[in-house]
């Protein structure tokens, strides 16, 4: 594409879109983005112009031909870091030298993370929580959002619009023409929504209500949500929408669905995988069984996030869990996933440590433990299929307990 071929997208009278469309990530430091990103900066043409958060390193160029298509990017005044992980602040050095702003503004922690970066924080203004600052004629507010997901994290708030620019949240990894999510399939949005959800937010989830109320409280009139990734929510009822999604999957309340993720070397914990989905469905709950040999962790997570139970099977390879499952167990136990409870299974040769492994991992996660583990010695004959069946059979009966 030629730099001409990059253009401003307005988003409402002041606010313009000028970010990049990263169409071929599919690895997002582990989350397998499949269908691409964006990474969104904002221009507010107030007196002062003022650009939002800028985007990562390789995609300057794209950024300045956003910003150029709209004016010449040495008018802009003020340049706020909502975020500073590198996909939001990685043109942010080439951005100060080319525009030299009056005034940047991040967090306090935003000043130090940009600090460590960059080595530029004796350029950046901190500002707290409530702080606001004038562009001339029109006004934005600050509300921290620490540790959703960086210990930096802030929300910027445009009163004069009702645009609140939110970094991370509300967003999601989503590669598309269209910048706004009333011109996307909302089956796509809610997905995407979930599995940004799942792999980024979900570890601070029990911030996320005290976040809504502080927003709430604030009084602000919020017109426009505009995310550092994906599509901006500008209607009254995809906002109402997202709002009460991030309500409810910051709450987990568990459903009756099991996941049941396991890999295996010679298809006897697969067989055992399939016998504990059947006694579950068989007891009335709807299961999702995930073979690692062919879903990606980041989907895992995703599919944790309204589950009930979790069910996790390894074979036993050189006295230890399967690579795979070892990989999956440690994703999950950081994004500290509640309310679940759960089992482990899987075969054995002559050691079988790896169902007392993944125990003790489920246990840390605090994943309430309803059956003891089922080991199997090499290949599972009828009656062990039974015994998995029995185990997924005993799983549905404790999860449909806890849903009556
Ligand atoms: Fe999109 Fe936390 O960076």
């Amino acid at each position: 594409m030629k730099k001409e071929d990059f253009k401003a997208v307005q988003v409402c009278e002041h606010v313009y879109w000028v970010g990049a469309i990263d169409w071929s990530i599919r690895n997002f430091h582990g989350y397998l983005t499949n269908r691409g990103t964006t990474y969104n900066s904002y221009i507010v043409l107030a007196d002062k112009i003022t650009l939002i958060d800028t985007v990562k390193a390789p995609f300057k160029d794209e950024l300045q031909a956003r910003i150029s298509s709209l004016i010449d990017p040495k008018e802009i005044s003020i340049i706020i870091s909502n975020h500073s992980e590198m996909d939001h602040s990685g043109c942010l050095p080439g951005i100060i030298d080319l525009v030299k702003p009056e005034r940047i503004f991040a967090s306090v922690m935003g000043v130090k993370a940009l600090a460590h970066h960059f080595n530029i924080d004796s350029e950046i203004t901190a500002v707290k929580d409530g702080d606001t600052i004038s562009l001339g004629n029109m006004n934005i507010t600050f509300i921290e959002t620490r540790m959703l997901h960086w210990p930096d994290s802030m929300f910027s708030y445009l009163s004069d619009e009702k645009v609140l620019f939110s970094q991370d949240g509300f967003g999601m990894h989503i590669a598309s023409s269209e910048r706004f999510t009333d011109e996307i399939d909302e089956h796509i949005l809610t997905d995407e929504a979930a599995k940004y959800f799942a792999n980024i937010l979900l570890p601070y989830s029990n911030l996320i209500p005290k976040v809504m109320e502080k927003v709430e409280k604030s009084g602000i009139d919020i017109g426009i949500v505009a995310p550092d990734h994906g599509p901006v929510w500008r209607t009254e009822a995809d906002i109402k929408k997202i709002l009460d999604l991030y309500v409810s999957w910051s709450e987990q309340k568990p459903l009756k669905k099991a996941v049941v993720i396991y890999d295996t070397m010679w298809q006897s914990t697969d067989l055992m995988a399939r016998s504990i989905c059947e006694g579950l469905e068989e007891g009335g709950i709807n299961v999702k069984l995930m073979p690692l040999s062919s879903v990606h962790r980041s989907d895992v997570a995703t599919e944790i996030l309204n589950a009930g139970a979790i069910v996790v099977g390894s074979p036993t390879i050189n006295n230890n869990m399967f690579p795979t499952v070892a990989d999956i167990m440690s994703y999950l136990k950081g994004l500290k996933p509640k309310n679940l409870i759960g089992a482990a299974f899987g075969s054995y040769g002559w050691s079988g440590e790896a169902v007392g492994q993944i125990e003790n991992i489920l246990r840390e996660m605090k994943v309430d433990i309803v059956s003891e583990g089922v080991k199997i010695k090499y290949v599972p004959d009828s009656e062990t299929i039974l015994k998995c069946n029995k185990l997924g059979k005993h799983i549905a009966e404790k999860l449909n307990n806890i849903n009556q």
